[in-house]
């Protein structure tokens, strides 16, 4: 990825100065950052100003290169330096004239210099934005440069320790390029890796180069190298790329027409390349003969291409990308006499945009915040909440599309002054601490206005009047805790006397423990009703179907007589059988000793010999033997979803973030299924982990409809009937409406998905008592934080966008009232929507650790494109 570019070589571009050249001012798109420099300056031997970079950051320290290594040499941008002691991220944020949406060319350059007398040069990561951009890993003089097409008017260069050095900057250089040049807009960057002046015999930029891209000399041996003087009329006639003449003058052609020219390359992965060729034709050719040839990738044919004399032509190959990547360039038939030529060629790999920026409102409020409150934390620089690992300190964000503040700590902070209406455009936010400021004024209405603000600590502050109305109306209805403590002059009564006390506090009722207690009631209530409901005798239903009936003989044999017991559920015992064509199945037997689970025995039977869904466990068959009833299904070798996620797993496997997803969506289609594909649609009734069975493929389906009910009719949303389901997945409307309806099953399958994230049971057992799982979820979301809800043992291996959004997609399923909870099939569309950013994401993994791979072996010798010629057929 990288090229050396040593400084004698690039004292070789000093050309004529335009004399013509505007002293003061640089070509418009053109911004030169001497890093660490102590003043602005002219540069003679380029013809352009370079500026000190105040303004463009505002943290590190300015140092100078060993004069060891000072000497005419050198170039001025190389003398100086800014190196960052303190911060793991530091930023310089350019904001060029024609704003975001237009292409650039930015550089970074890197001169050690042993500036710190270690002889040890550092080891850092380079961003561009929100994106990796390279890892600087050399202690001499290199550069990093893209084409990038920034989507927001601010451009941000960061550096990243990484704890291997004090990561420091030499130059930045950004010059505007034409917008139809290289082929690439904001979801992508190009990466540059060669440039080479083919047959050239020195390095130039600008003022040779009117973008300033730099171009070394490179040449083979076996090939001819030709010249032209006619410089004029090459870069008269030159096309949008503007290849220097200097460059194009000179090229290198095959000794014969039978021969093509070779560029070939190995990459270690699948990175995607693209390659840009420049060509003029410099021999003036006899009338009505003309230079042709065809240029193929890998073989493949890409595209022909006919010169004129003295018009250079740009040809851009498509990406390629591959172990080993092999051009060529091949006389036509039409070229008579004439070999393939080649004038320049640029090497580039590309990589689509990985991270999406925090919002551009949120950058703008908290930029706002910042500078009014002069904040000066070390983290503070480049985007707020993206990449996760560098939000800044105090700031929490949820990673939704794009990411948004939800939190903001700026306790203690030394904020004095009146509250800013920044905070207010932070319109995300659902938790603002500024505790033990210096703040004063009045308490802004504005506050109040915060759609999404739960939490607001005021406290240890000077603030003066009182607590606006409408802010006092959230805390008395619950829906903002405030805290104003230690504020003297606020006067908190309702009379609103001046107060003398020292300590006004408002305790609002916190709604999480009076939530929590309310969990746990229901849950006694319920466990109390099932009980009292034991005993009740069930009356025998009618199975009518002749569908396949086993007599109980069949099923004695099957099972090898009871032999295997694989489970125990609510109606008897689960035996392992295999049928005659060797099938595995499941065969579960009605319980002799109690017979309350008999008429649930049948209401399964007759819906699972209805109800066919690749995510719905199925009924082989089954055995209405007046004493000895048994269903039959089809064998789930990986046994039940709780087995899974409990901690007394059988496996050692634990599941991936990605199998979970997979198992959420599995689940979905089975509910959408019963409930929306099924007529009548059928209501399961009792939901939940132990009855979400795992094949061998590790493909979910729902089991156990022995709590299933048709509906009676298709309109009748509801059905009323002997309380059922299980504690800690039950609808907390059930309590009062003892209805049981689709939407019970969507809190049900909430509850799953909860279980499916962070690993626990419904009802979490602690040493301080029993906790719902929504419960305790919740405190954690509040906080912005879901880092902590994820299941520990995933050891962080999951996208954390997609958790967020798992989590956002179970809670919507978990409203305590079931008319504010979706329909499962949209809880289906969302949740596809997450598997889908999960394998994208988990592609641009893959991508990106390719684009590590092809960087370690392109280091100096053998990163070079390899240049060679063959005969060719023609
Ligand atoms: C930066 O770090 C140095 C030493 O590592 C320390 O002396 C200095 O105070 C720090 N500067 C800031 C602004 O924190
Ligand atoms: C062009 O070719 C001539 C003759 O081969 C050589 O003397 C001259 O140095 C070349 N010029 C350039 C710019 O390479
Ligand atoms: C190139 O190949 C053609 C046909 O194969 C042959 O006629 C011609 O002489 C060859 N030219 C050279 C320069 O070898
Ligand atoms: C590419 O790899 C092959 C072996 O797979 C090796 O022979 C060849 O020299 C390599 N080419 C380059 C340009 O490094
Ligand atoms: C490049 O491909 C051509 C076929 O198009 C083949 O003859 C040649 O050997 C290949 N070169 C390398 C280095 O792989
Ligand atoms: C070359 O063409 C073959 C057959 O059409 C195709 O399978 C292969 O992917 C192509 N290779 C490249 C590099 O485009
Ligand atoms: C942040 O996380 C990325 C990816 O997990 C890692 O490569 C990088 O080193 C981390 N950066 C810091 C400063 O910890
Ligand atoms: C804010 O940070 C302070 C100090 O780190 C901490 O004590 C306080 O609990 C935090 N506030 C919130 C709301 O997390
Ligand atoms: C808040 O945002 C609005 C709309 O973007 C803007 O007009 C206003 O100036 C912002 N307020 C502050 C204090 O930045
Ligand atoms: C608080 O504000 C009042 C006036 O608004 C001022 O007199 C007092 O000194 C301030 N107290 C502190 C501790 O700053």
């Amino acid at each position: 990825m990288q090229v050396w570019f040593l400084l004698l070589v690039a004292c070789f571009a000093i050309a004529a100065l335009d004399v013509a050249q505007t002293q003061d001012q640089n070509p418009a798109g053109f911004v030169n950052i001497d890093c660490g420099a102590p003043n602005n300056y002219y540069d003679n031997s380029l013809g352009l100003y370079y500026y000190t970079d105040a303004g463009f950051i505002d943290s590190g320290e300015s140092r100078q290169i060993s004069t060891v290594f000072i000497n005419e040499n050198i170039m001025q941008q190389a003398k100086n330096l800014r190196v960052f002691y303190n911060g793991t991220r530091n930023c310089y944020t350019i904001r060029p004239d024609k704003g975001k949406g237009n292409k650039y060319v930015i550089r970074a350059s890197f001169y050690y210099g042993n500036h710190d007398g270690t002889n040890q040069g550092p080891t850092f990561d380079l961003y561009i934005g929100t994106d990796y951009w390279d890892t600087m890993d050399w202690s001499r003089f290199v550069y990093y440069e893209i084409i990038h097409v920034p989507s927001t008017d601010d451009i941000q260069v960061c550096l990243v320790n990484t704890g291997k050095g004090y990561p420091f900057i030499s130059t930045l250089e950004l010059r505007s390029l034409d917008s139809s040049v290289y082929q690439v807009d904001s979801t992508a960057t190009l990466f540059y890796n060669w440039r080479y002046d083919i047959g050239g015999s020195g390095t130039y930029r600008y003022p040779q180069d009117v973008y300033d891209r730099i171009w070394s000399r490179k040449s083979n041996n076996d090939w001819v190298t030709f010249n032209t003087t006619a410089t004029t009329s090459l870069s008269s006639n030159n096309d949008a790329y503007k290849a220097p003449a200097e460059v194009l003058q000179t090229a290198q052609r095959v000794t014969d027409v039978n021969s093509s020219i070779f560029l070939y390359w190995n990459t270690s992965s699948n990175y995607k390349w693209g390659i840009y060729f420049h060509f003029a034709e410099l021999e003036a050719l006899p009338s009505g003969q003309r230079r042709e040839f065809t240029l193929s990738v890998n073989g493949n044919l890409t595209k022909t291409v006919s010169l004129e004399y003295l018009k250079p032509v740009t040809v851009a190959s498509a990406l390629v990308s591959g172990s080993k990547i092999n051009f060529s360039i091949s006389a036509t038939k039409q070229s008579g006499k004439y070999p393939p030529i080649l004038n320049a060629v640029e090497f580039y790999t590309i990589i689509e945009h990985l991270n999406t920026p925090t919002s551009i409102d949120d950058i703008t409020a908290i930029k706002g915040v910042k500078k009014v409150y002069n904040i000066n934390k070390e983290s503070w620089q480049g985007d707020p909440c993206v990449p996760m690992n560098l939000t800044w300190e105090g700031l929490g964000c949820s990673y939704d599309n794009p990411p948004r503040i939800t939190t903001l700590n700026l306790s203690s902070s030394k904020l004095n002054g009146d509250l800013s209406a920044s905070f207010s455009n932070l319109s995300a936010l659902v938790s603002l601490d500024l505790s033990g400021n210096e703040l004063t004024g009045q308490l802004p209405q504005w506050l109040a206005e915060m759609a999404n603000l739960k939490t607001l600590n005021l406290s240890g502050n000077n603030f003066t009047g009182s607590i606006p109305e409408s802010l006092q109306k959230k805390v008395n209805d619950q829906s903002l805790q405030l805290s104003v403590v230690n504020n003297p002059n606020l006067c908190v009564e309702d009379s609103c006397k001046p107060n003398k006390k020292k300590n006004s506090v408002i305790v609002p009722v916190i709604a999480a423990v009076a939530g929590s207690v309310a969990v746990l009631l229901l849950v006694l209530v319920i466990i109390w009703r099932i009980k009292s409901r034991r005993g009740k005798g069930a009356t025998k239903g009618a199975l009518k179907s002749k569908n396949r009936p086993f007599t109980y003989r069949e099923v004695l044999k099957i099972t090898d007589n009871l032999k295997t017991i694989i489970g125990e559920g609510g109606f008897g015992k689960v035996y392992i059988g295999k049928l005659e064509n060797d099938n595995k199945v499941a065969v579960k037997m009605l319980s002799r000793t109690s017979q309350q689970g008999y008429k649930e025995f049948l209401a399964e039977a007759q819906l699972l010999m209805i109800v066919h869904h690749r995510n719905l466990v199925s009924l082989v068959g089954y055995c209405d033997d007046t004493e000895n009833m048994a269903l039959i299904y089809e064998f789930m070798e990986y046994g039940n979803l709780r087995q899974h996620l409990s901690d007394q797993r059988t496996s050692s496997h634990i599941l991936t973030w990605n199998e979970r997803l997979r198992i959420a969506v599995d689940a979905a289609q089975g509910l959408d299924y019963l409930h929306n594909g099924c007529k009548p649609p059928i209501v399961h009734r009792d939901l939940k982990t132990p009855n979400i069975l795992l094949n061998e493929n590790m493909q979910a389906k729902i089991a156990d409809f022995g709590l299933s009910k048709a509906f009676a009719a298709e309109n009748d949303s509801y059905i009323s009937t002997r309380p059922a389901g299980t504690p800690g997945y039950l609808d907390p409307e059930f309590q009062t409406s003892g209805n049981l309806n689709k939407k019970s099953d969507v809190y049900s399958f909430g509850v799953i998905l909860l279980e499916l994230i962070t690993g626990y049971p419904p009802v979490i057992r602690s040493a301080n008592g029993h906790m719902h799982i929504l419960q305790w979820v919740k405190t954690f979301i509040e906080r912005g934080d879901v880092q902590s809800i994820v299941d520990p043992r995933l050891q962080g291996n999951f996208n954390i966008n997609s958790a967020w959004k798992l989590v956002e997609i179970a809670m919507s399923c978990l409203p305590p009232t079931a008319i504010q909870r979706p329909d499962i099939s949209h809880v289906l569309a969302e949740l596809k929507e997450c598997w889908e950013m999960e394998t994208a994401s988990n592609r641009n993994q893959r991508l990106e650790d390719g684009r590590r791979g092809s960087m370690e072996s392109f280091d100096m010798n053998s990163t070079e494109a390899s240049f060679g010629s063959a005969p060719s057929a023609r």
